[in-house]
Parts: C-alpha cells; structure tokens; sequence
C-alpha cells in the first residue's frame, strides 16, 4: 500500500493524513474484492523498517490502526471477512495488540475473504524464524523435509498457513518487494501500478484481476498446446 505520504505531500497536507485517506482505500478494496474472485488478500501494512520513520508518523499509524480495527469489525463481520495478522506483535502497543485479538477473535468464522494484515512484517525474520524452528530438538541439521515444512508455514508461526500468492500488487510507482512474503512469491504475477494507494478505487481492483487473468502462467513449464487445451 505504498504512496500514502506523497499523496498527501502533493496536496499540502501532513503525511498522516496519506494514512488516513489510505485507511477508505482499504475498506473501498476489502469490500470489492471478493466480487473479483479475490478469496485471500495481504495487505502490507507496517514493515519492520517501516520503525525508522519519525516517532509521531510511527505512532500516528498505530492509532490509525487500532482505530480503524475497532470501527470494521461490526462490517468484516457481517461481510463474511475473516481478519488476522501476520508478523511480530511484541512490539506493537498493547492497544492495537488488543485491538487485534479482538478483531480476530471476533471474525473467526468469516468465509468470504481470508484478508491477512501484515504488521511488524518482514520476510526475511519469518523465513530465519521458520527455518530456527526446523532445527531437530537436540541440536543439529533439520530434514530437507522439515525445513520445506517449516518454510512453507513462515506467513506465521501461530498457524497461520502460508499461501502461494497468485498476484502481487504494489502501488505508488515504486517497483521492488520491500521484503514481503519472498517465498510465497515464488510464482506470483508482479503488478506495478503508478496509482499512490489512497487513489485505489473498486475499478483499480477490477483492472488487476483482469491484468492477472490476461497472464499465461507456466510455472517454468511450457505454454500449453492448442490440441491440450482443446482436451
Ligand atoms: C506506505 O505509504 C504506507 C504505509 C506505511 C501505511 C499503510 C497503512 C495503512 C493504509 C493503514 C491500514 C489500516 C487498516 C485498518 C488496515 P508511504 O508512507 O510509504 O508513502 P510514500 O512512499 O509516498 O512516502
């Protein structure tokens, strides 16, 4: 969700408000996606170098966050939206930790979309926690097995299981991963869009999927034969 800042820089207004109208924008996409046969969404809210920013910008968006949790549960809840978060929680303040858990408790039966906040996040500390975790009890070098098992649960270590991602959507004109969810990634489709991200609207949601559906996707394979395709 990049672009928040330079959004509100371009109108004169504070960073924080870049967030804030980034917080519609989430809603705007939360709410179209499952109409686009979206069933899993990441949103990369706070990345673990996301801390060197300013301490009133940092704190400024963990309010936003609790804040903007506390207000959606009663509509990802009626909306079929399971929420929950993936990356370290430690260091996040008690408010949006509760904010949070309460947020995921209170949407566990959702269905209709599996929307996963990324907070504290960085890729590179799940997959060396996921591969810590691999080593065998008594010490020594894990399985080729046991490190593909604990490699393909980084997202989270509390369970949540990683999904191979279909499309990577980035906005705000830059063109890099910034560290999110490299193993997943491993096949995705890359979408850069020039679009900050408070000026995602459903029709930005649309135009992606359609880009994604436009993709021949071989997974290192070859493009199938006309006859193949036919069968
Ligand atoms: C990147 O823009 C955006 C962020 C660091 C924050 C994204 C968080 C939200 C939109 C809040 C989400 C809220 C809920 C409730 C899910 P930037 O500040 O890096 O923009 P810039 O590159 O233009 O400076």
């Amino acid at each position: 969700m990049d672009g928040n800042g330079r959004w509100a820089e371009a109108r004169g207004l504070p960073r924080t408000e870049g967030h804030r109208a980034g917080v519609e924008a989430v809603r705007r996409v939360v709410r179209a996606a499952p109409a686009y046969g979206v069933g899993t969404l990441t949103l990369y809210a706070f990345s673990q170098d996301n801390w060197q920013r300013p301490p009133a910008e940092v704190s400024a968006l963990m309010h936003l966050l609790s804040l903007g949790l506390r207000r959606e549960v009663p509509e990802l809840k009626a909306n079929g939206v399971r929420l929950r978060a993936i990356g370290r929680r430690d260091r996040l303040p008690g408010a949006l930790r509760a904010a949070l858990a309460r947020a995921e408790w209170e949407t566990r039966h959702g269905t209709a979309l599996d929307l996963r906040l990324a907070l504290d996040y960085s890729s590179r500390d799940a997959l060396t926690r996921a591969a810590a975790l691999a080593v065998p009890p008594g010490g020594g070098i894990p399985s080729r097995e046991a490190l593909s098992d604990a490699l393909g649960r980084v997202l989270h270590p509390d369970g949540i299981e990683a999904r191979p991602v279909d499309l990577f959507v980035r906005t705000g004109g830059e063109q890099r991963l910034s560290d999110f969810l490299l193993w997943e990634l491993a096949y995705a489709e890359l979408l850069f869009l020039d679009t900050p991200w408070p000026g995602v609207t459903e029709e930005t949601v649309r135009q992606s999927v359609a880009a994604f559906h436009s993709r021949q996707r071989r997974f290192g394979g070859l493009a199938p034969t006309p006859a193949a395709l036919a069968a």
